[in-house]
């Protein structure tokens, strides 16, 4: 196929991903987003396909193989995964995407003509990829088990600023000699490619499993950034603008998330948020005040706002369509029910607007969480659904708490407080909630979606 219709393909391409990405920005519009970029990404591949090769025929039976293969795992991956087990997932596809740009630099280190020179952008480029490529393979993969609980944050290393620093500087090191010999020297390349897979590994190790969903999305702009690179290798245009907004977005979505937890991207990196051990615990008894089903839902009725916020064991308790229900029921009584979303409630970003699109709760009835905590001194009764970490007032007063900072719901502003969880076991930072002891609230116990479901029936016939 000729050079100048491939390019013009291959902008029809881009123009997919950038239509796609931009209607991923609304849960109304992001399910066609998705099958947009996707349409485009099969398009570039075809493309790429009739790409003529220099020095060779496409070996289309690797290709077709290729495709296969990861088609049908991808396929049936997609298919399988839990919705509370998505971030393990993405961290995976992450770290697979990484692995891709590492292989293709090491590979293309082979392909150097012989005679090229060492002291060149090309060379540059491939260990540019080679290095950005390991580091968010191996990265994502140590987010990935960390997040599915298989590595634990008790794994430390010893001084492990220290040790990173030590690596980063092997690897600007080596990565200098090698483009200084006059010749290639292959022993030094591997050497290079499992220096920075072990930084991958020792710079994601020390980082506590509460900052995982920044450290994934920052992986995942260095898989951007290193999917970019081996576009320049190749000069193929979809690859470096595909890389390229790849690694924008997860750039911009880290410094949201990173803002959300009111923490800089150093802190999180450097600091040990989420890691094994700490807690905020008192050393006073406190005990805890229940509540009954009967009394919550006669509560709910007669309350003229409520305020729902929703938190990973909603998700847990696939309970957002009885939540849905729910809510109907109380506006059906005359009751103004909103939700309050917190920026990383649940397990991965916009994990509650998902949750709660899929059961067609109505947008506008979602507040962010400056609004939400705008309306709770007006708010009757806030419902606490599985939620805990993002309801912790630590955040604000105990300046010990691992989560100190993190800006929080501020639902104690309001009248009453009713949480629905199964015990009194922590949320993911592993540390105490004060405000289960508060004077305002009260706790109910259950699994999600069964308190739910009988509270709405109790609203119905009460
Ligand atoms: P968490 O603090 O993790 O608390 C969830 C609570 O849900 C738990 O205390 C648990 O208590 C309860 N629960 C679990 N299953 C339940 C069920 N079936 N029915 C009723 N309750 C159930 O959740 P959160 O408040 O949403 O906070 C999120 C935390 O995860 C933050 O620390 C955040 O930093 C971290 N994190 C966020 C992300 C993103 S990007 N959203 C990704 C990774 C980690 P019981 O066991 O007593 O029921």
């Amino acid at each position: 196929m000729e050079k100048s219709i491939i390019d013009f393909f291959y902008l029809i391409c881009i123009v997919l991903f950038i239509i796609g990405l931009k209607r991923l920005s609304s849960p109304d519009t992001a399910k066609k987003g998705n099958i947009i970029a996707g349409i485009g990404m099969g398009l570039a591949i075809l493309v790429a396909l009739f790409q003529p090769l220099e020095g060779g025929a496409n070996n289309y039976l690797w290709i077709v193989g290729g495709l296969i293969l990861g088609g049908v795992i991808g396929y049936i991956a997609a298919i399988r995964v839990k919705m509370t087990a998505m971030p393990e997932m993405v961290s995976l596809f992450n770290g697979l995407g990484g692995a891709c740009s590492m292989l293709i630099a090491t590979v293309e280190f082979y392909n150097l003509e012989p005679g090229t020179a060492m002291m060149s952008t090309e060379v540059l480029t491939i260990i540019f990829a080679l290095f950005v490529g390991s580091i968010a393979f191996t990265g994502s993969i140590v987010a990935w088990g960390k997040l599915d609980g298989f590595l634990r944050d008790s794994l430390v290393l010893p001084a492990p600023q220290i040790l990173n620093l030590v690596l980063l500087l092997t690897v600007i090191g080596l990565s200098a000699y090698i483009m200084y010999l006059p010749e290639i020297n292959y022993t030094l390349v591997w050497i290079l490619l499992i220096v920075s897979m072990v930084y991958g590994v020792t710079f994601v190790t020390p980082i506590g499993g509460g900052d995982m969903p920044v450290v994934i999305s920052l992986l995942n702009s260095f898989t951007g950034i290193a999917a970019a690179g081996a576009g320049l290798i190749y000069g193929n245009q979809v690859m470096i603008v595909g890389g390229i907004i790849v690694g924008a977005a997860g750039t911009i979505l880290t410094v949201l998330m990173c803002n959300a937890m009111n923490r800089s991207l150093f802190n999180v990196v450097i600091g040990g948020f989420g890691a094994a051990g700490q807690s905020s615990g008192s050393d006073r008894e406190q005990v805890a005040k229940e509540i009954s089903l009967s009394d919550t839902a006669i509560q709910l009725k007669y309350s003229n706002k409520v305020m729902i916020v929703p938190g990973y064991g909603l998700a847990v308790a696939q309970a957002q369509h009885t939540c849905h229900d729910l809510e109907k029921a109380l506006e059906a009584e005359g009751v103004d029910v909103r939700y309050a979303i917190h920026p990383v409630a649940g397990r991965m970003p916009g994990h509650m607007n998902v949750l709660l699109a899929e059961a067609d709760v109505p947008y506008p009835k979602l507040l962010e969480l400056e609004e939400a905590n705008e309306q709770m001194p007006s708010t009757d009764m806030v419902l606490v659904i599985g939620a805990n970490d993002v309801v912790n007032p630590a955040a604000k007063e105990d300046q010990g708490s691992p989560i100190y900072g993190m800006p929080i719901l501020d639902v104690e502003l309001a009248k009453t407080v009713i949480v629905l969880k199964r015990s009194m076991r922590p949320g993911y930072a592993g540390i105490e909630n004060p405000l289960f002891f508060g004077d305002k609230t009260k706790m109910l116990f259950g699994d999600a979606k069964d308190s739910l479901s009988k509270l709405k029936a109790e609203v119905a016939n009460a």
